[in-house]
């Protein structure tokens, strides 16, 4: 039986336990969010300040000096992922 699902069919490269192991990667060292949490705030959040407010990402000593850049790439990424979808719909 396939373990995968379809989300980690989109990158076949990771087994599913590399896959596990990034999503508990820290993106916001001072607060400990992981890039779990940072992605589920990403559906509806149009800035890294949306992204903020949903997770208290930014909100640490480094005031998101460490964090933000990240969170700006996952958001460059994730609309992307939308403008591509859209150009397929088409
Ligand atoms: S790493 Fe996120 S506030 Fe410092």
């Amino acid at each position: 039986m396939d373990e995968k699902t379809n989300s980690e069919q989109n990158s076949p490269s990771l087994t599913f336990e590399e896959k596990q192991k990034k999503l508990a990667q820290v993106i916001c060292i001072c607060k400990g969010i992981p890039l779990r949490t940072i992605i589920k705030a990403l559906d509806g959040a149009s800035t890294v300040a949306d992204v903020n407010r949903k997770t208290g990402s930014g909100s640490g000593g480094c005031r998101g000096e460490r964090c933000g850049p990240k969170i700006k790439i996952l958001l460059k990424k994730k609309q992307e992922q939308k403008i591509s979808a859209v150009k397929k719909d088409q």
